[in-house]
């Protein structure tokens, strides 16, 4: 928590609240002074809550409900965070077609909705930050990642096209690229039987060596709401431990480096 609370005065609204990442943002949201809305599929016993609702993101009248609800309520509505969403895999070959409908459309589409029912709001006050959550895998490929990836490089995208079309009205978009970061999606992935190996593969490729964390995401969803990124649209921040920085062989380790 910083000794100042910067966001003090700001509504924000975050989706997939209930845990993980969007938890751990709308916990740094709520620490840095601001009135936070959380919405999720689950429901959620957090206290921190202004107000909480539960609803499907691919329901969009549902979420242009709930933005009427925090402007009649809280006046403004400053920040969305968009973490929502769930993983899947498989090759092509191997996917089933609702499979790929329920990532794309809860993953991109969702997203897109979110955003939909927030810039009315933002565009009459003339600003407001959209923090978009894609990953790593929105950016490169990864072994039977096929659906959560494509999903993902499309939140990566209409980021950027939002950054674009809004800017001129206030409104920055950015989105954040995490690498792997424990938290209950994660852990139903990697506690699968016969994961082992791949698990310690995967958390080897960060170059720090271990997974991130969600407060390390927080960090990076904090900056992109407040002041301090007052220039920043249209950007992926990447919060990934150096697993996207390049390869790495082990050489330096066997010239005694670590
Ligand atoms: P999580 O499973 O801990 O939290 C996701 C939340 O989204 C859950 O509370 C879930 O109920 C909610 N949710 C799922 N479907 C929903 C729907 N249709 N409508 C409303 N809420 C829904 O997962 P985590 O790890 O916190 O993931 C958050 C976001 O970060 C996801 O978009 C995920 O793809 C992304 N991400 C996660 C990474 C990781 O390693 N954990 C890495 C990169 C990106």
């Amino acid at each position: 928590m910083s000794a100042e609370q910067r966001l003090q005065g700001q509504v924000a609204l975050v989706t997939g609240a209930a845990s993980g990442i969007g938890l751990a943002c709308a916990r740094r949201y709520k620490a840095e002074g601001a009135v936070v809305i959380g919405a999720d599929v689950s429901a959620c016993e957090e206290p921190l809550y202004d107000h909480f609702e539960v609803l499907d993101v691919r329901d969009g009248a549902a979420q242009v409900a709930l933005v009427n609800v925090i402007m009649e309520r809280f006046e403004s509505l400053d920040i969305l965070l968009t973490a929502a969403g769930i993983g899947d895999a498989g090759p092509v070959h191997l996917v089933e077609e609702d499979a790929w409908d329920r990532v794309l459309d809860i993953n991109l589409k969702g997203t897109f909705l979110s955003i939909k029912a927030v810039v009315p709001a933002m565009m009459a006050q003339g600003s407001g930050s959209i923090i978009t959550v894609a990953s790593v895998e929105g950016l490169q490929g990864c072994e039977g990642g096929s659906s959560y990836n494509a999903s993902k490089g499309g939140v990566v995208l209409l980021s950027k096209n939002v950054a674009i079309d809004y800017a001129r009205q206030g409104i920055r978009c950015n989105c954040i690229c995490p690498g792997f970061i424990d938290t209950p999606l994660l852990n139903s992935v990697m506690s699968m039987e016969g994961m082992e190996t791949f698990r310690n593969d995967v958390e080897s490729q960060h170059k720090m060596g271990r997974f991130g964390k969600p407060e390390e995401i927080a960090g990076a969803a904090y900056f992109l709401a407040c002041s301090d990124s007052s220039f920043v649209t249209g950007q992926n921040i990447v919060v990934d431990g150096g697993y996207t920085a390049g390869h790495s062989h082990g050489l330096v380790q066997m010239m005694g480096l670590g």
